[in-house]
């Protein structure tokens, strides 16, 4: 698609969304309240507000190649701050997704050298859960684990900022979530490693999730599919 036909779909969405409620930018220019901060991979096939079904204002939103959060990352840090302290959002999600290919990259070579850079935060996660992740022996299957432990790892590096750590000891309501996203079904599942102040790490409790094959049991829907 040439550059300008996104202009042109611009001028046809305003034109729409004038049609359908013609208040609309009149309310989203007053107000900036969203309630959530997702904090997902940069892939163009998983657009926050699209997948979650929601509208422009509503979701504070932060994306980098494979869904990391970086201590020493001044940019996913403001954004951070940004939404705890001045927005108040409860839930913060970090969303990974299957087929990602930062994550795939992390697992071999031949990144280009600054996303190889990059991407040493998902090196690490191997490295933490090597023991695990050796003994999967079928590619695909180990790919998708680490997806999942990428993401459980990630908000285990939330919960350890200062800012989180701030709002939890002044008694903010934040819920930390990981989810991951299925690019074959379109489904964004949790991975059951919700964090509150008081509750066990995230990725003690990720060692408790269900393998791939043992999920795909469980869930009809996904046998149909
Ligand atoms: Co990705």
């Amino acid at each position: 698609m040439p550059h300008r036909k996104l202009l042109e779909n611009n001028r046809r969405w305003v034109a729409e969304q004038i049609a359908a409620d013609p208040q609309y930018f009149d309310r989203l220019k007053g107000v900036h309240d969203p309630h959530f901060l997702w904090i997902g991979c940069s892939d163009a096939r998983v657009p926050a507000n699209v997948v979650t079904g929601t509208m422009a204002g509503e979701m504070f939103v932060h994306r980098n190649i494979a869904n990391l959060v970086v201590p020493t990352d001044t940019n996913m840090l403001a954004v951070l701050q940004y939404a705890v302290e001045v927005l108040k959002v409860e839930d913060i999600i970090v969303c990974g997704h299957e087929g990602c290919g930062g994550v795939k990259a992390a697992m071999g070579t031949g990144a280009p050298p600054i996303v190889d850079n990059w991407l040493a935060g998902v090196r690490t996660v191997l490295r933490l859960h090597e023991d695990e992740l050796s003994a999967i022996t079928d590619e695909d299957a180990r790919y998708a684990r680490l997806v999942q432990l990428n993401v459980a790892e990630q908000v285990y590096n939330l919960s350890r900022t200062r800012v989180v750590q701030q709002a939890w000891a002044q008694g903010q309501t934040l819920r930390l979530h990981g989810w991951v996203y299925a690019l074959t079904d379109g489904i964004l599942r949790d991975l059951g490693v919700t964090t509150v102040g008081s509750e066990p790490e995230p990725v003690e409790q990720a060692r408790e999730l269900p393998s791939v094959a043992e999920r795909r049991a469980r869930e009809p829907e996904l046998r149909a599919g």
